[in-house]
């Protein structure tokens, strides 16, 4: 199986956005820690970074014809963007996604408290860290065998 990684806006300053709610690792770290646990796990995957809601669309789009997985750390177009959501229904007829945030949106603004993906994802994990990326990787390879 193969798992398409997205991680969306800001996600590329990680390790110097407020390190005090994300964390000090940087997403090429991130990135690393992803590749090494899917090749351990036997999951082909790829990571990708954007700033902008289309582009993340397209590769969705992407995702959908080539009936990819997808973990994806949407980043605040979570809590506005109607056009990813209507994107990621699309996968929903395959391997469907993960939305993972490192923080837990739970427990901050009340804006973070509503996710425009959540209710079609096959599971949301949030607040463990960079961990997430991993455990949904986990979750695809349980899914594969
Ligand atoms: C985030 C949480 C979002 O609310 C925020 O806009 C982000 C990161 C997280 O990973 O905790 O950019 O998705």
């Amino acid at each position: 199986m193969k798992v398409l990684v997205l991680n969306g806006p800001n996600l590329n300053r990680l390790g110097k956005r407020q390190p005090e709610i994300y964390g000090s690792t940087t997403l090429e770290d991130v990135e690393m820690f992803v590749a090494k646990r899917a090749e351990e796990l036997g999951l082909d995957v790829e990571c990708r970074q954007s700033n902008y809601e289309g582009q993340l669309v397209e590769w969705v789009h992407e995702a959908a014809d080539q009936k990819w997985a997808v973990i994806i750390n949407p980043g605040a177009y979570t809590h506005t963007s109607v056009a990813l959501r209507d994107a990621l229904v699309e996968l929903q007829d395959n391997n469907g996604f993960v939305e993972v945030h490192i923080s837990n949106v739970h427990a901050r603004e009340e804006f973070r408290k509503h996710s425009y993906v959540s209710d079609i994802a096959r599971g949301t994990i949030a607040g463990l860290g960079i961990q997430g990326y991993l455990l949904a990787l986990e979750y695809f390879a349980s899914q594969a065998s």
